[in-house]
C-alpha cells in the first residue's frame, strides 16, 4: 500500500510549532505512516475504526447528504425554480436528518420529496452521508492554535502543544481535525410498510421536529429510506495516531450494537485530552 505525504493539505495546522517534538508526527497528518505504528501507541485497525463509526452513527443526528445535480435535459426540475444554468455533475452537499433506526450500519433518512437532495437522486445521482463526531464536552487540556511563545521557549513553559480550556465563547473548543468522521457512500432504498411504525418512532424520538413532515402529512410528500451503504471512507483523526482510508462494507455492517456500546468516543465524557489515543 502507497501512503502519501499530504502535509500541504493542511498549511495552517502544519505551520503551528511545527518545531515542537510533540507536533512532530504532523507530518502524517493527512495519510498513516508507512509503519503504521502511532508515536502515541497502536494506531486502531480498520475494524476498530468500523466500530467507532458506528458509535458515532448511533450517536450523531445530523449529517450532510451530497448529491449531484442532473446533467441535461433537466426534465426533473420545472421552469419556476429558476435553477441557474450550467450545474449539471455539479455536487450540492446539504445538512439533513439521520437516524440510526435499523442497527444495521444504513443510516435512515427521512425523504421529502421536493427536497433538492432526493429530487437529484431521483434524477439519477449518486449519494453520500458525511457525519462528523461532536464531542459532548471541551477537553481540559488543549492542542495550543498558535505557535509557542518566546516566553515558552526560553523559560521551559508548556511547549506550544497544550493550554488549559478556559474561554467558554469559542464555538469549537476542540481540535476538529484530529476527531473521527467519515462519508458513507450508497443507494437510497424506500423502507418497506411493514417496517415503518419502528422507524417511525425512533427517527421521531431523535428528531421530535421530524413529526411534521412524516408520511402522510398535509404540507410534503416524504418517505423514510435508508442509505443502503456500499462503501466506507474514513478519517479518524490525525494519520499518526488514528486510522484514515476504507473500510471494507461488510465490516462495517458487521459490527452489533453490543460492538459499539462497548467503545468510548473522545470528549464523551468530561476532563479528556485531545492528544490521548482513545482506543
Ligand atoms: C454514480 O456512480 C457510478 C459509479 O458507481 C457512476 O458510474 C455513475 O456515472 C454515477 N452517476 C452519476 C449521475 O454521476
Amino acid at each position: 500500500m502507497r501512503f502519501t505525504k499530504a502535509l500541504s493539505l493542511v498549511p495552517a495546522l502544519a505551520s503551528c510549532s511545527t518545531a515542537d517534538p510533540v507536533l512532530g508526527p504532523l507530518s502524517h497528518i493527512a495519510s498513516n505512516p508507512e509503519d503504521s505504528q502511532s508515536v502515541l501507541g497502536r494506531i486502531p485497525t480498520a475494524h476498530e475504526s468500523a466500530v467507532l463509526g458506528r458509535r458515532i452513527l448511533a450517536l450523531t443526528p445530523l449529517g450532510t447528504l451530497a448529491t449531484v445535480f442532473p446533467n441535461p435535459p433537466d426534465g426533473h426540475y420545472s421552469a419556476e425554480e429558476r435553477r441557474p444554468a450550467g450545474l449539471g455533475g455539479v455536487p450540492l452537499g446539504l445538512m439533513d436528518y439521520v437516524a440510526d433506526c435499523e442497527d444495521e450500519g444504513n443510516p435512515t433518512i427521512l425523504a421529502i420529496n421536493i427536497a433538492t437532495s432526493f429530487k437529484n437522486v431521483r434524477a439519477g445521482s449518486n449519494i453520500s452521508l458525511a457525519q462528523a463526531w461532536t464531542p459532548r464536552y471541551a477537553p481540559d487540556k488543549r492542542i495550543k492554535s498558535g505557535p509557542a511563545s518566546l516566553w515558552d521557549w526560553i523559560f521551559g513553559g508548556k511547549g506550544g502543544d497544550e493550554v488549559t480550556s478556559s474561554n467558554g465563547a469559542d464555538s469549537v473548543p476542540y481540535s476538529a481535525a484530529n476527531l473521527p468522521r467519515y462519508s458513507l457512500l450508497g443507494y437510497l432504498e424506500k423502507i418497506e410498510a411493514s417496517e415503518l411504525d419502528g422507524v417511525s418512532a425512533c427517527f421521531v424520538k431523535q428528531h421530535p421536529d421530524a413529526k411534521y413532515w412524516l408520511p402522510g402529512n398535509r404540507i410534503h410528500e416524504s418517505e423514510f429510506v435508508r442509505l443502503v451503504v456500499t462503501q466506507v471512507y474514513w478519517i479518524g483523526g490525525f494519520g499518526d495516531r488514528a486510522y484514515i482510508g476504507w473500510i471494507d462494507p461488510a465490516d462495517w455492517k458487521s459490527v452489533t450494537r453490543k460492538d459499539w456500546e462497548a467503545v468510548r468516543l473522545p470528549g464523551e465524557k468530561k476532563g479528556w485530552d485531545e492528544w490521548r489515543v482513545e482506543m
